[in-house]
């Protein structure tokens, strides 16, 4: 169909900020209706990586994991329904600004399109309206917006350059920060991540070494961006964003989403194992620095994450000391010690009891790794790993360390599955991660001193 001039000229006028070439506005001639852009499945055609790999990441499955749903429900009948959208506001943000949910409770009947952190949702991001709980002011124009200022024009939508999701851009850090930090209705900022990477080295421009959250979560490849004609090779991004957490039921994806997890964590930390001659016997000295988070390590949903250092020592083939040791089916709560290195939130009532129920929590006490703040060699704050000795008795012929972090400890899922919110079938398929740059082993035939 062919538009007349005169009909073109005032649109291109109007839409002359979106990009400064290759984009054609003729409004109403693109093929995917509002509805259809809402619905991931309508990308593939032209996008089908970038379906597979959110496909299978936590933001396509936000709405469906069934521990966030046994919370939700929970959150909805202790507080009596005070604050309905407060969880969904994040984890089903379509559908609560679509009017298809209000609290969360009938999740299951949605349709796809709805669920979830969406194609649709980070992709027609506007403006970014306040620095916690999902702020995100959302154009609703139909423009795909993203990273790239010269999109090739495509029949399926209309494309917009932002810097919001241009990760070489300083402002792209709000369009993820803002929904990776929390201020529960009590007022307590129980996640942090964004803060805790405002005040790190990665976002000071003074250093010029910024990093944003792309830089580290969606890694860069050379290709088309889409299977779509007269389309040239760019960097793309990586869509897995892979964090701690995987799917507990079937899910698109898994074994690459588990893969990626596992991956990204191994590279995380560095640590250090030194043995020497001690007042008992043996010192055990381990060193784990945060490296190369953004942000502290742990981050995020700290009041249910665990991770903590586990080292053995053995004398004449059996364990003669050990730390940090629990079954792959035991919460760390029933047999961790005041000896371990242990990281997470405790979070506690206004009553001061320790609670996982993120809307209770008043107030915090937190145990993690702190990012890099400074690249000074002179500042103390340069040296922020954590070094910690344990007195051994008697001599040992070999020592092991390594770390470990479990997304979610069966202290909250055995609580949900009591109260009849979880199927008690997810009990089995909690994870739990070893950090492969922190599996370290130190043998007495190598003589004292240290192995990283
Ligand atoms: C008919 C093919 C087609 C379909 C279907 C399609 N796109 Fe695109 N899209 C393209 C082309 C072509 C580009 C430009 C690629 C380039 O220039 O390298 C593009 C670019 C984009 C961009 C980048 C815009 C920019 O300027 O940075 C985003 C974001 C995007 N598409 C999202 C989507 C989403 C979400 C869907 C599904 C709702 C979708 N697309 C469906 C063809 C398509
Ligand atoms: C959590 C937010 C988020 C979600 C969800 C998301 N994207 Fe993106 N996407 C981004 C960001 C940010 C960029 C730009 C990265 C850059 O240029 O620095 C991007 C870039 C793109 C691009 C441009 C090419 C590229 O790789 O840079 C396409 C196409 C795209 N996304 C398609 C999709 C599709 C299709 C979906 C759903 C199946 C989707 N995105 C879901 C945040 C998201
Ligand atoms: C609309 C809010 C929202 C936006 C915007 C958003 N996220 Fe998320 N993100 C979530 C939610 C909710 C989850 C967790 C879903 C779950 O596990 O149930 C999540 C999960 C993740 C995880 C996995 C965490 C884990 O422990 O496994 C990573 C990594 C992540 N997001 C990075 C990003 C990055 C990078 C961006 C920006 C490109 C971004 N997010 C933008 C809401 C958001
Ligand atoms: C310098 C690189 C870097 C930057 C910048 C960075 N991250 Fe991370 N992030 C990591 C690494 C490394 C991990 C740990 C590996 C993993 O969990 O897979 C991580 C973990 C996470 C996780 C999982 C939660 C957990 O328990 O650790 C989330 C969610 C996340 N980052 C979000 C963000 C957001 C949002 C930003 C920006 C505000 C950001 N990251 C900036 C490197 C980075
Ligand atoms: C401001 C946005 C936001 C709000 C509000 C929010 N979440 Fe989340 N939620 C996230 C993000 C982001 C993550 C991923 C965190 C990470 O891994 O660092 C997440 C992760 C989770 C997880 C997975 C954690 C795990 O390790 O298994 C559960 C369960 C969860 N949220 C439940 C809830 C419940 C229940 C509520 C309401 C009481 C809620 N969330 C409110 C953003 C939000």
């Amino acid at each position: 169909m062919k538009l007349a001039p005169l009909l073109i000229l005032p649109l291109a006028v109007g839409f002359a900020w979106l990009a400064s070439c290759g984009t054609e506005p003729i409004a109403g001639s693109y093929a995917l209706s509002r509805e259809q852009l809402q619905d991931p499945e309508s990308c593939r055609s032209c996008h089908a990586q970038h379906v597979d790999e959110w496909s299978g990441s936590m933001h396509a499955y936000a709405s469906d994991d069934p521990i966030f749903r046994a919370l939700n429900k929970m959150m909805l009948r202790d507080t009596k329904g005070a604050n309905p959208s407060f969880c969904v506001q994040c984890h089903a943000p379509v559908a609560l600004r679509e009017g298809a949910t209000k609290d969360g409770s009938n999740l299951d009947q949605l349709p796809a399109s709805m669920r979830g952190v969406t194609c649709y949702f980070c992709h027609s991001v506007s403006a970014v309206e306040g620095t916690h709980n999902n702020p995100l002011r959302l154009a609703d124009d139909l423009t795909m917006r993203g990273g790239i200022s010269n999109p090739t024009t495509n029949k399926a939508h209309r494309s917009g350059y932002s810097s919001l999701h241009d990760r070489e851009h300083l402002d792209s850090a709000k369009l993820c920060g803002t929904c990776h930090d929390i201020v529960n209705p009590l007022g307590t900022h129980i996640e942090r991540t964004f803060s805790e990477w405002q005040s790190s080295l990665f976002a000071d421009p003074q250093l010029g070494k910024q990093l944003t959250c792309g830089k580290c979560h969606t890694p860069g490849r050379t290709d088309v961006a889409a299977n779509a004609p007269g389309v040239g090779l760019r960097t793309v991004h990586d869509h897995k964003m892979p964090g701690v957490d995987v799917a507990v039921t079937p899910f698109p994806q898994l074994a690459e989403q588990r893969a990626a997890v596992q991956a990204s964590l191994n590279t995380t930390l560095t640590a250090k194992l030194c043995v020497r001659p001690g007042r008992l016997g043996t010192d055990v000295e381990v060193t784990v620095d945060n490296s190369f988070a953004g942000h502290g390590w742990p981050s995020g949903a700290m009041p249910d994450r665990r991770a903590w250092v586990e080292v053995e020592a053995f004398r004449d083939g059996s364990s003669a000391f050990s730390v940090g040791k629990v079954a792959a089916d035991r919460s760390l709560v029933e047999v961790a010690t005041g000896d371990w290195l242990l990281f997470r939130d405790y979070g506690y009532t206004e009553g001061k009891k320790l609670t996982h129920h993120l809307w209770e929590i008043a107030s915090y006490e937190s145990k993690q790794l702190t990012p890099s703040v400074t690249n000074n060699t002179q500042d103390p704050r340069f040296y922020h790993a954590l070094t910690k000795v344990y007195e051994v008795t008697g001599s040992v012929e070999k020592v092991t360390m390594a770390v470990h972090i479990r997304p979610v400890d069966f202290d909250l899922v055995d609580e949900l599955i009591a109260s009849g919110d979880l199927d008690s079938a997810v009990r089995s398929k909690i994870s739990t991660f070893t950090l492969e740059n922190t599996v370290l082993e130190w043998n007495a035939s190598k003589g004292f001193g240290c192995t990283k």
